[in-house]
């Protein structure tokens, strides 16, 4: 029996590491999140189901619900860096300055530089450099070459955002990515809808909004998992950065 046992246990581990389509990080569920659970799944993880992130999406446009950016659930920056976001260790010094200067954890600046650039300093676009954010939001509204300059920028914009949604940090983060809700003047002044990214005018815009980004981030990175490597099941949309093959985004 025994014997049985641990060839159940190795297939069981084999089929687990081939299709593994959910992780429990082991750190249980933020209490205020709708649809969390412990597991993180394509869908969900302890800081809420990417449905409620995403609520109005495929509907009347974006209305983000509120979850306090000052408790999200995420893990710590040390174990961060030993896992998913060791690309990001060697920039800790500048994203504790900007944390600091903006009142944002920095571990969360971390998680955000690996969402944007995996923490890739050198990264172009019009919105270049670690945060991937506009220069508009540089000191003196001009990009410089100093990766402090452009984390602070990103931190500068990620405060104002919080700001302007009361410490909402599905309305904050969502924004960072250029999603919108009713009243912005685009898709005829309605909220980001599933259909916009691929629309007309949402490719005409740029790069279009990723809308497994708030799955992505709430529940990838915060919770020490990888997204774009070991992890890429997570989110439900299977954005790829391009609207080829019927893609939403
Ligand atoms: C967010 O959480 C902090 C810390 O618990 C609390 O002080 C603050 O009032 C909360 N904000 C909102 C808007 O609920």
């Amino acid at each position: 029996m025994a014997q049985y046992a641990t060839h159940y246990l190795i297939l069981a581990t084999i089929i687990r590491l081939a299709g593994a389509q959910s992780v429990d990080p082991g750190i249980g569920i933020n209490p205020e999140a709708q649809g969390a659970t412990e597991d993180v799944t394509p869908g969900a993880g302890p800081n809420g189901s990417e449905d409620w992130f995403n609520t109005g999406l495929d509907g009347d446009g974006w209305n983000p619900p509120f979850l306090n950016f000052t408790t999200l659930y995420h893990i710590n920056r040390p174990a961060f860096y030993a896992g998913a976001g060791s690309s990001c260790e060697q920039y800790d010094s500048y994203f504790q300055i900007g944390g600091d200067s903006h009142g944002i954890d920095p571990t969360i600046l971390a998680f955000i530089a690996m969402q944007e650039s995996s923490c890739q300093a050198d990264a172009g676009g019009p919105t270049p450099g670690l945060m991937q954010v506009s220069c508009d939001n540089y000191p003196n509204g001009v990009c410089t070459d100093s990766i402090q300059d452009n984390v602070n920028a990103g931190a500068n914009y990620l405060r104002s955002q919080l700001d302007q949604y009361g410490n909402n940090a599905i309305a904050a983060i969502g924004s960072y990515n250029g999603w919108f809700m009713a009243g912005s003047g685009l898709n005829s002044n309605k909220g980001l809808t599933d259909d916009y990214p691929c629309s007309a005018e949402g490719q005409s815009n740029g790069e279009p909004q990723n809308l497994d980004y708030l799955q992505q981030t709430l529940n990838g990175w915060f919770t020490g998992l990888n997204p774009y490597g070991d992890q890429s099941w997570i989110g439900t949309y299977r954005c790829q950065g391009s609207c080829s093959n019927g893609a939403l985004c």
